[in-house]
């Protein structure tokens, strides 16, 4: 393996309260939950937690407020291997929370999110991060003009550096927000949601792909997770590649499905794996993720990440 195993994703990380619930309520009633429990969230935490899960070096780059819940963070993040020497802590900040509702009759996932007074990462606090260790930096599509910054500083490390030791750079446009298409252009890696497809009027994943591409720059990489329709990915001007989605015996928990599926097609990619066997690994991961409660049983599913691309199949869905 590369010595420059090391991913870093830069993003958010928040804490998630997480109800599990038979059926989604109904407006203005009062009832119990079957599971209620907290988990640290934010796509970035969530993209970190699975390529740790997978064995991955990974590091996480955020902002985390200095508040009560930063102990839970942190801990957190190490039961996962995942390194936070780079975190910028913040004094006098609250922690961004979501409350999260899964119902089980649907297998749907519903956020509501609040950020009071987190500040966003800084292109003077990403300036400050040696970039020698890592050979890809993932970015979650916020705080859109320090991203673009950021990903430039990561070209400008690149320039000085022989072909096999650039640090490759992905991004994920998921939310559906008009200013992150201005990070399509800058990444060699581009994840697109549907969720921003239908924000853009784009029906499926081969219209979303060709339509990403035109803005893409030459020779990126796009994916295309579309939840049960699995995914699909074209680089430059290759053919369009496919995976259908894994389902598991029973969907319940689909919290960070799209993380999930990103990471381990990361880590597939970042190992040299094809682009199709790549989004293939991301869906089987991502399929037994929604298959399980939260992410500790992923541990017991995936073993070892690299023996499990050699293997996928042997993914106990
Ligand atoms: P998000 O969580 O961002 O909405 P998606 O719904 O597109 O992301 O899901 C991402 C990936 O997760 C899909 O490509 C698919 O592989 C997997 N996935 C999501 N929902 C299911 C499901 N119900 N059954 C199997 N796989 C799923
Ligand atoms: C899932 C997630 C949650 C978080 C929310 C933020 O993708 O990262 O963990 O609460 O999205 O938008």
């Amino acid at each position: 393996m590369s010595p420059r195993e090391n991913i870093l994703c830069v993003g958010l990380c928040c804490l998630d309260i997480v109800s599990q619930v038979s059926h989604f309520p109904k407006e203005d009633t009062d009832q119990r939950c079957l599971e209620q429990r907290w988990q640290r969230g934010g796509n970035a935490a969530n993209n970190s937690t699975v390529l740790g899960l997978l064995g991955a070096k990974a590091a996480f780059l955020g902002t985390i407020a200095d508040s009560h819940e930063k102990r839970f963070l942190l801990e957190d993040f190490a039961k996962y291997g995942v390194n936070t020497e780079q975190a910028v802590v913040c004094k006098g900040c609250e922690c961004p929370s979501s409350c999260v509702i899964l119902s089980r009759a649907t297998a749907s996932r519903t956020i509501i999110h609040s950020n009071k007074n987190l500040p966003e990462l800084s292109v003077e606090d990403f300036a400050q991060v040696d970039l020698t260790p890592y050979q890809w930096i993932h970015f979650e599509g916020r705080n859109v003009a320090n991203v673009a910054q950021m990903i430039k500083l990561v070209r400008e490390h690149n320039k000085g550096l022989p072909r096999g030791e650039f640090i490759t750079t992905s991004v994920e446009i998921e939310k559906a927000k008009p200013e992150l298409e201005a990070l399509i252009p800058l990444a060699d890696v581009v994840f697109v949601s549907k969720d921003f497809a239908a924000f853009k009027g784009y029906s499926n994943k081969a219209e979303t792909l060709e339509r990403v591409k035109a803005l893409a720059h030459p020779g990126a990489v796009v994916v295309c997770p579309w939840g049960e329709e699995g995914a699909s990915a074209c680089q430059g001007s290759g053919v369009m590649v496919h995976s259908p989605a894994f389902p598991p015996a029973s969907v319940v928990d689909t919290l960070g499905a799209g993380d999930t599926f990103n990471a381990a097609t990361i880590f597939a990619l970042a190992h040299g794996s094809a682009l199709e066997d790549s989004i293939r690994f991301g869906c089987r991961v991502a399929g037994a993720k929604v298959g399980v409660i939260g992410w500790e049983p992923m541990r017991g599913l995936l073993g070892s990440g690299t023996l499990l691309l050699k293997n996928e199949a042997s993914l106990a869905t």
